[in-house]
């Protein structure tokens, strides 16, 4: 473990399907070189304090993996053998638990639970011989959680330095039916190009998500601040001073600005979620939550940034659907001229129906979800759009 992570190391940090570009740049900020994009995933170097760092602040992570070890494998002996051949006491101890995670993209093997199995064989096999003891194993919260990957023949195992997805902010605990994720809300937060100069509102707010996303970035506070695990605390080689200092740095960036940002929901018991999530994120001063039907929403402010997720409305009929996305198109004309108008929805053919002129679109996943996110500049006269194909920057 000494040496992989002393000195510059190469990690990688997964994120969703077409968050890469984004996620590169704020690797980047926090100071990453070398930056690669793969897909799902941005590989990049630097050192222990840059993977504490990034674990603490990247919005856009899920993991942060460590790649320590490169081997070729074609069937069970070759992948047991090669596993062996690290000296774990390096790694663990033998009262210590592990969890293995296994990914497969293989003609030589069929089963991702199975290869995670025989890694797992292979290391306690090894404490057991020496010790006649072995660590456990733990799925939950393990002392070391390790990421095997194979692709055909070739085969790549990684420390994963997060353990829990970094979505997992610990604000969250109850979530309604549909939840947007953590890293989907700050990723499209970011797409609008909000800072927190103007007033934001989420008119269908639902357990709060992207409120509480915008009020982080724009008062600069650590992504997982609230967080009270991450993987590499319990490695051998944890350094608690530097933890402790990266976390004060975090911590004295935070700003203290004034913020406008308003939630709104039709649902009393979405909005009694969104409430206690706002107070575990330490945002009940910030961020002001009211019971309003869209319907009868009006905005704060002559211009602002309104996001919304509305229901998809996979579960309602169809013309009902329609009819729900071409209120919402009417109310932003009616009276939300001067804004900038955001809608997040994987339900494209109800999207048509907001009938209003889009200045972008864009193609967003919210966890496995293919989901279309709009711009629509409201202004006096924006134009309706009633051949309800409007014309994409990339030609879908
Ligand atoms: C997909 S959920 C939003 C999820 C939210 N982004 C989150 O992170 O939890 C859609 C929300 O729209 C709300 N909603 C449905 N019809 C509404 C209406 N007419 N006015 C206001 N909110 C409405 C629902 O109660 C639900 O909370």
């Amino acid at each position: 473990m000494k040496n992989i992570t002393s000195g510059q190391f190469k990690m990688i940090a997964k994120t969703q399907q077409g968050l890469e570009p984004l996620l590169e740049k704020e690797l980047l900020e926090l100071g990453a070189v070398n930056t690669q994009r793969h897909k799902r995933a941005v590989s990049f170097e630097g050192n222990k304090r840059l993977l504490y760092k990034v674990n603490l602040h990247s919005r856009l992570s899920l993991k942060i993996l460590v790649p320590f070890f490169n081997f070729k494998a074609i069937n069970d002996k070759q992948l047991y053998d090669a596993i062996s051949s690290i000296n774990w006491d390096d790694l663990l101890s033998v009262n210590g638990t592990l969890a293995v995670d296994g990914l497969l993209r293989s003609d030589y093997f069929n089963h991702s639970q199975y290869i995670a199995l025989k890694t797992k064989d292979a290391i306690v096999d090894q404490f057991r011989e020496k010790y006649k003891k072995r660590p456990d194993v733990d799925v939950v919260n393990p002392d070391l959680r390790l990421n095997l990957h194979i692709f055909q023949d070739t085969a790549t195992l990684s420390l994963d330095s997060s353990n829990d997805s970094l979505h997992r902010r610990g604000y969250r605990e109850d979530a309604n039916k549909a939840p947007l994720n953590e890293v989907t809300a700050a990723a499209i937060v970011k797409m609008c190009g909000w800072n927190g100069a103007e007033p934001l509102m989420d008119g269908m707010c639902g357990s709060g998500t992207i409120l509480i996303e915008a009020a982080m970035i724009a008062l600069n506070i650590p992504a997982n601040y609230l967080r009270k695990r991450f993987g590499f605390q319990s490695w051998l080689d944890y350094d608690h001073q530097l933890w402790q200092e990266v976390k004060h740095e975090g911590k004295a960036g935070i700003k203290d600005i004034p913020l406008k940002i308003n939630g709104s929901d039709i649902s009393w018991d979405t909005l009694e979620i969104a409430k206690s999530n706002v107070e575990k994120a330490g945002l009940a001063g910030v961020i002001k939550l009211d019971k309003i039907p869209f319907e009868n929403l009006t905005p704060n402010a002559p211009k602002g940034c309104l996001i919304m997720n509305p229901p998809y409305g996979e579960r309602l009929e169809l013309e009902e659907a329609n009819a729900f996305y071409k209120m919402i198109g009417d109310k932003f004309k009616k009276d939300f001229s001067g804004w900038q108008a955001w809608v997040l929805s994987s339900n494209q053919n109800a999207m048509k129906s907001i009938r209003l002129k889009t200045s972008q679109r864009l193609l967003v996943f919210n966890g496995p979800l293919e989901c279309k996110f709009h711009q629509y500049e409201m202004y006096q006269g924006t134009k309706r759009v009633f051949d309800a194909e409007p014309k994409t920057e990339s030609g879908e």
